[in-house]
């Protein structure tokens, strides 16, 4: 979305990416607002327009700066983070508490504290023994939070195994044991510190069927039923998690509304054989607000031909700027910016510039046979768990992101500085 080629240049949002990088230099990442906010409008759309009394928060984690929680802000949707830092980016973007929710397996205290005095008032309960610390929390400022229980509904989702967090072998949630998880929902209703207000799961990420969504949410409603059973507690919230599917190569990226119209068919009948207000429904996506919305630009320097084996093009940039290759297989596809109406014959692995033989950005892809260093090589759908993973492996710097909208182009994030990177280093003085 919001790319076209123009005489024989990629365009994004309006801006001709070889100017960008020739103003902005490389490795960059490049952001086009146009494409967030029309994720945004699509949800709305599809969910919180369609059915009411439901709730859209940003997965932070995909991609957490203070411009992009700005315009989060703007469309209108809450935000799900998940440590002090991004809680601290929250809080610098002016974001609003009551429009942030904390996620996490293992919230440290001085972030629940952090939490609690900015003014967060949902938790998303990951552990058998956080309800102490939030309550500690809340005795010290004198208030009190809603806290959403994340069950683990035990279902494998289909996908990488790294971004499967449903099954039961995760680290995440609570096991749907009777002697776990019941026990820790009733002290969430016994505190005087929380409300207890509903049920959580995220099964995982990068999902393009529906089946375990569904299977999962017959878990939950059966715990819901049970919690009314049990408590006379009414569930008022059910949070799906994340995990809608993005184009990375050329995957069919399903409308938001294949998989949340049969889940909210199935909430709402649940809700009225139960005889029950239908509860809110939230869902927190990260990947597939931000993911298609950010590219990556590089020049191409070495070119190194292994006959009858592999040709490396490699780049200015590498696994500092996208460790998803080396993390779990992924895979991008890109064009050659400077050459876009070329016919692509040749085919190419991008590497990174780090000491890794990892360190890959793309394997295999087709560019133009005459592809040579200078040239600007762009990468999409990189928006997403790019700059959120980023590292000064070698001590190469963080690259800066611009923001795009309507052909105009502002930073977003500057690139970091070999001094910020040294920043927090000292020599002790016995050395
Ligand atoms: C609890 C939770 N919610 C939401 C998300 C966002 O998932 P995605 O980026 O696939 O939409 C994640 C991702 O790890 C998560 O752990």
């Amino acid at each position: 979305m919001f790319r076209e080629i123009k005489n024989g240049k990629l365009y994004f949002d309006g801006c001709d990416m070889t100017e960008i990088a020739k103003e902005y230099g490389t490795p960059l990442y490049v952001f086009s607002e146009n494409d967030i906010v029309s994720r945004f409008e699509d949800l709305k759309r599809d969910f919180s327009d369609k059915y009411g009394n439901c709730r859209v928060a940003y997965a932070a984690k995909a991609f957490c700066t203070k411009g992009m929680l700005k315009i989060v802000e703007k469309c209108g949707a809450s935000v799900d983070v998940v440590s002090g830092g991004e809680i601290a980016v929250a809080k610098a973007a002016g974001f609003p508490a009551d429009r942030i929710e904390f996620n996490g397996n293992n919230k440290l205290p001085a972030e629940i504290d952090m939490a609690v005095e900015y003014g967060i008032k949902r938790f998303i309960l990951d552990g058998v023994k956080e309800l102490p610390l939030i309550e500690e929390a809340c005795k010290k400022n004198d208030t009190k939070v809603n806290v959403v229980v994340r069950i683990t509904p035990g279902v494998p989702a289909s996908t990488h195994d790294h971004i499967i967090t449903g099954k039961l072998d995760s680290k995440f949630g609570i096991p749907m044991e009777d002697d776990v998880l019941y026990p820790v929902i009733k002290a969430v209703i016994d505190s005087p510190y929380t409300e207890f207000t509903g049920l959580h799961m995220h099964i995982g990420s990068q999902l393009f069927t529906n089946e375990e969504y569904i299977k999962s949410l017959e878990v939950m409603l059966d715990c819901a039923t049970e919690i009314k059973k049990r408590y006379d507690v009414a569930v008022r919230e059910l949070n799906m998690g994340g995990g809608f599917g993005v184009t990375y190569i050329d995957e069919e990226r399903k409308p938001y509304s294949f998989f949340l119209d049969p889940l909210m068919e199935r909430i709402i009948s649940w809700a009225e054989e139960l005889k029950i207000e239908r509860p809110v429904v939230a869902v927190e996506p990260g990947r597939s607000m931000i993911a298609e919305a950010g590219i990556t630009l590089y020049t191409v320097g070495q070119i190194k031909n292994i006959k009858n084996v592999r040709k490396y093009v490699s780049v200015d940039g590498g696994m500092g700027d996208n460790i998803r290759v080396a993390l779990y297989d992924a895979e991008y596809t890109g064009v050659v910016a400077n050459k876009a109406e070329e016919p692509c014959t040749e085919k190419v692995t991008i590497c990174g510039k780090c000491c890794e033989s990892g360190d890959l950005i793309a394997r295999d892809i087709m560019v133009p046979a005459s592809i040579e260093a200078g040239d600007i090589l762009v990468i999409f759908s990189t928006g997403a768990y790019g700059y959120a993973m980023a590292s000064n492996y070698n001590n190469n710097p963080v690259p800066g992101a611009v923001l795009l909208k309507d052909g105009k182009a502002a930073w977003l994030i500057k690139p970091q500085t070999y001094e910020q990177i040294m920043e927090n280093q000292v020599i002790p003085e016995w050395i």
